[in-house]
């Protein structure tokens, strides 16, 4: 696990951009990408670059279940107006959250998955531990899988919508196995709100109640933070 600590936001994107960059030009093609607030500047550096993503594939953590790709908040939406609009992939999946039948939708992302082993996958972290929408007590062997969403996640997540009642209640989520199984995973915590868990992440606890303690037995992961060490840590 390598941790990477930047005193401004600015260097810590140009430096997620780097890892991007890199990892593409060593032959990375298959790429498993996030959303939320903490991905926005990211995908905003990448579209000033000239990365080109036209023989590669992605994958999407997650999408809410209920939510049409053409809802503004919807994540395929999000990742055509942060991403796709100029950086399009040979193919993008995310689950279908119309989808009628949740388990041949689970099933059938899963093996996507796995016929489409990840060179690469980006994380943000939920205040809770979430990674993807793996809620606290997630089986780590857990693969794509619908999820009733934390009342803590849904309130951190209505910033994005008009109430918290148009917050959809569940989600499909690739599973914390799934994820795992990326060679190489990118995890960027910014803001003083990840402080707690990120703490709890590098103390290296590994219990499910924090489903990113996973990611300590990952053997090639990186994590960038804008949080410097407390007065009192070592
Ligand atoms: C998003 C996702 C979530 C977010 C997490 C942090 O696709 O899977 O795990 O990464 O909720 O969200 P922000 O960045 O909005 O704090």
């Amino acid at each position: 696990m390598r941790l990477e600590r930047f005193a401004s936001k600015e260097d810590l994107y140009a430096r997620a951009v780097d890892i991007i960059v890199s990892t593409k030009n060593e032959g990375a093609t298959t790429f498993g990408l996030a959303t939320g607030g903490t991905m926005e500047p990211l995908y905003s550096k990448i579209c000033e670059t000239d990365i080109d993503f036209t023989n590669c594939i992605s994958f999407n953590l997650d999408e809410y279940v209920g939510l049409s790709a053409k809802h503004e908040q919807s994540y395929a939406y999000y990742m055509y107006k942060h991403l796709f609009h100029n950086k399009p992939f040979k193919e993008s999946y995310l689950p279908n959250g119309l989808a009628h039948n949740p388990a041949e939708e689970m099933a059938s992302y899963e093996s996507l998955l796995q016929q489409h082993p990840l060179d690469f996958q980006l994380l943000g972290i939920g205040q809770n531990g979430h990674i993807g929408f793996n809620e606290p007590g997630t089986s780590f062997d857990s693969l794509t899988h619908l999820v009733t969403l934390e009342e803590s996640t849904r309130q951190a997540n209505a910033r994005f919508f008009d109430s918290i009642d148009d917050v959809p209640t569940q989600a499909f989520t690739m599973g914390i196995q799934s994820i795992m199984r990326a060679k190489c995973i990118l995890l960027i915590a910014v803001g003083e709100a990840k402080r707690d868990v990120l703490e709890r992440v590098l103390a290296s606890e590994y219990t499910e109640d924090v489903p990113a303690s996973v990611l300590t037995k990952h053997p090639n992961i990186i994590i960038l933070t804008d949080l410097q060490k407390e007065e009192n840590e070592q």
